[in-house]
């Protein structure tokens, strides 16, 4: 929901110049390379870089959307040992990292590193989804029924994407500001986000928990049971309220070095 909303926003405030070199940080299957770039690095004879902590994605992305003006790599830009880092002397024009942030807990740090691989004049455009429902991922990779199945999620989601104390958006905006980046758009809101009922959100939850798929086929009623229950509890609303409403949170810029 938030690609189809938020990416052709940030795509359209970029300055798009020809024979640049553009990053796709945290690319996953590919798509948003392939449905963003794809046309611009046509269009302007440019290249992407697509790069993923993941294998298995990023041998996705290779085999799905494969393009002469693409390559697909795996790399975590936060691994302290900078050799590991396959771009560590490689700069971009354009960075994009979609749906990424919230999976890497100092976002502080992450933020200089990828400034780092910008050139000068050279743009980022982050979209960054933050929101308390994701409070349920942590407690099912705590949950001593549930963690032996999804004790992923507490690697993958970090602790401050769902902390409600958190002014997350002001707290990346001076972050953007001591890098002295020029800011040129910056937009978060916090929308109610509607579910028919809870059936809807828990399929929501499961579709987005990377462990639920080893959870055993007897005990996925059970699952959505509790997921139901969760997600009542953090958002304080009954589970039997329809529509089931929870808040989505999103946090877009883009920013110029
Ligand atoms: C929700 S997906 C988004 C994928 C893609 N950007 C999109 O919007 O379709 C998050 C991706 O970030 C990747 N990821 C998580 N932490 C990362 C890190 N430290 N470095 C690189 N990729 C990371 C995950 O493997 C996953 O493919």
């Amino acid at each position: 929901m938030f690609i189809e909303e938020h990416v052709p926003v940030m795509v359209e405030k970029m300055n798009w110049k020809p024979f640049e070199s553009i990053l796709d940080y945290g690319c996953g299957a590919g798509s948003v390379s392939s449905h963003f770039l794809f046309p611009i690095a046509e269009k302007y004879s440019s290249a992407v870089t697509g790069v993923d902590v993941s294998p298995e994605m990023v041998e996705y992305a290779n085999e799905n959307h494969s393009h002469a003006l693409a390559n697909f790599l795996v790399g975590n830009i936060m691994v302290d040992d900078k050799f590991k880092w396959p771009l560590q002397n490689v700069k971009f024009d354009k960075i994009l990292v979609v749906n990424v942030v919230h999976f890497i807990q100092d976002y502080e740090e992450f933020f200089k590193r990828i400034v780092d691989q910008l050139n000068k004049g050279g743009q980022l455009a982050c979209g960054i989804p933050f929101a308390k429902y994701q409070r349920i991922h942590h407690n099912l990779s705590e949950h001593p029924k549930w963690r032996k199945y999804m004790g992923v999620m507490k690697k993958v989601r970090a602790s401050w994407a769902y902390d409600d104390n958190l002014d997350f958006p002001s707290s990346v905006k001076s972050i953007l500001e001591s890098l002295g980046l020029k800011i040129i758009d910056f937009y978060s809101y916090e929308a109610p986000y509607l579910f028919p009922s809870v059936n809807e959100f828990t399929d929501f939850v499961i579709a987005t928990n990377l462990g639920a798929k080893n959870v055993p086929a007897e005990l996925k009623k059970e699952l959505r049971e509790e997921i139901g229950r969760q997600g009542a509890e953090i958002m304080e609303i009954s589970p039997l309220s329809k529509p089931f409403q929870i808040t989505s949170k999103y946090l877009r810029f883009v920013v110029e070095k």
